[in-house]
């Protein structure tokens, strides 16, 4: 390896939990970075199904340290509760460390998150409410409590003192919502402090004697390049960095040390929330996309709008986050479609645009340009070498590595960790 950036190429749920798991086997290290439990990663082995929200898909393989890095913002709460979740499953926590320097979701993010959506009405933007964007808004305006704080109960609380009558003037008069009280506060934090407390650290050490033996590391990303914060569909995005420089910084580590980044990228396209999504279907396509493809969110269980394979946005990914090979998940999706749509880019107001517009208003507008490739009709979930796809599987592949610009390295036809063909040379 040592250090692979693995990051969704598109929207999010590109299947970047099915493909860290994988990569997890042989790698000595799996690092979170950013995001909070906004994100729901899905892995399954064995005919079990696990999910993550905040912790590592790597925690499966028992000799893989996992480190919750800087970057993210975590809920203590969902946290506890993933980790008894997987602790009854068997799984072993041991290795498990989490970053002093990531910022904690407060009991009042989720409320404000709520009643920011709630105001925004008709503009509102869809998202998790699981106070994601509010710990962010907290950290950047240098308000927000680091997971170190937990150890620290007396800073705590004069902290608390500072900060919660700024919540509590928004929350009583901007919406009329009940105040929340240091006391309650403190007694809540305490409480998961003693039961987190095996866990905290700084993995600074760790994550640089790692990288000093050679060692190999997998960035698990979560989200995606079209929800960054700043290369995304403004202001239809989370509020932090998926893409790969986000990686990078949510897990303290230099680009000195990537070898590759791991485009995740759905052979077509969906999106959960608002925004722009030029490729959208709706009718009966949709509705086979989604039933086939299971496309209900693993956080919030919400059906996720889906389209045909946007190459434009993948390219813009692709390009952003200096992809050197993609994983492409979900093939065995469009098993029983014909012809296939691929957008190869946009028209708007009657000029040509390769890649997704900063005005979102024109990508909301625009009209789709499209090629049709033929589709296989074959199930190809049984398949695990690239020779025996069908003709015309290996013919989308190719001309999705060709308008996308980069080569496709693993081919996933299934959940299960063993529906993974990997072609050429493995990471
Ligand atoms: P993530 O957020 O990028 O980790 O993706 P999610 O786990 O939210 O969503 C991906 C979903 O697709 C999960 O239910 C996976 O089990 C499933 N999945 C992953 N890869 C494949 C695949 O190749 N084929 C099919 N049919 N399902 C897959
Ligand atoms: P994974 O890691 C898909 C979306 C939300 C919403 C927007 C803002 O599973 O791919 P937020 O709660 O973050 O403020 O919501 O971002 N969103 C995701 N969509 N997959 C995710 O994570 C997402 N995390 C956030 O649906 O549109
Ligand atoms: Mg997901």
């Amino acid at each position: 390896m040592p250090v692979v950036i693995c990051v969704g190429g598109q929207w999010g749920d590109e299947g970047k939990g099915k493909i860290v798991d994988l990569l997890a086997e042989a790698a000595d290290m799996v690092v979170r970075s950013q995001g909070g439990n906004n994100a729901g990663h899905t892995v399954v082995t064995g005919g079990r199904e696990f999910r993550f929200n905040l912790i590592p898909a790597g925690i499966l393989h028992p000799t893989t340290s996992c480190v919750i890095g800087n970057g993210v913002v975590l809920d203590p709460r969902g946290l506890l509760e993933e980790l008894e979740g997987l602790e009854a499953a068997g799984a072993d926590l041991a290795n498990l460390v989490i970053s002093e320097r990531a910022h904690m979701i407060m009991p009042y993010h989720p409320v404000l998150d709520r009643l920011e959506e709630e105001a925004r009405g008709d503009d509102r933007l869809g998202t998790t409410y699981r106070g994601v964007g509010p710990a962010y808004s907290d950290k950047v305006r240098r308000i927000g409590f680091r997971v170190g704080d937990l150890t620290k109960p007396r800073f705590l609380e004069k902290k608390l003192a500072f900060v919660l009558p700024l919540k509590n003037a928004v929350l009583d008069r901007l919406y009329g919502a009940p105040p929340f009280t240091v006391e309650a506060i403190l007694a809540e934090y305490t409480g998961y402090a003693a039961r987190l407390a095996r866990y905290i650290r700084d993995p600074f050490p760790l994550v640089q004697g790692a990288l000093a033996r050679g060692e190999r590391i997998v960035l698990e990303g979560a989200q995606g390049t079209m929800l960054d914060l700043d290369l995304g569909t403004y202001p239809y995005v989370t509020s932090s960095y998926p893409s790969a420089g986000g990686a990078l910084a949510g897990a303290g580590i230099g680009p000195r040390h990537v070898t590759r980044t791991l485009g995740v990228i759905k052979a077509y396209t969906t999106r959960v929330g608002y925004g722009p999504f030029p490729t959208e279907l709706a009718g009966a396509a949709a509705d086979h996309l989604r039933e086939t493809g299971r496309e209900y969110g693993t956080t919030t269980g919400r059906p996720r709008r889906v389209g045909w394979f946007d190459a434009a946005v993948a390219r813009y990914g692709v390009q952003v986050n200096g992809v050197d090979a993609i994983a492409l998940t979900k093939l065995d999706v469009l098993d029983d479609l014909d012809p296939l749509p691929v957008c190869v880019g946009y028209r708007s107001k009657g000029v040509g645009h390769a890649h997704p517009m900063a005005n979102i208003s024109h990508l909301k507008h625009c009209e789709p340009v499209y090629e049709a490739l033929p589709g296989w009709r074959t199930p190809i979930a049984g398949v695990r070498r690239y020779e025996e796809l069908p003709a015309a599987a290996r013919g989308y592949i190719e001309r999705l590595e060709e308008l996308v610009g980069a080569p496709v390295t693993h081919v996933s036809v299934g959940p299960d960790r063993e529906q993974t063909i990997v072609r050429g040379k493995a990471l």
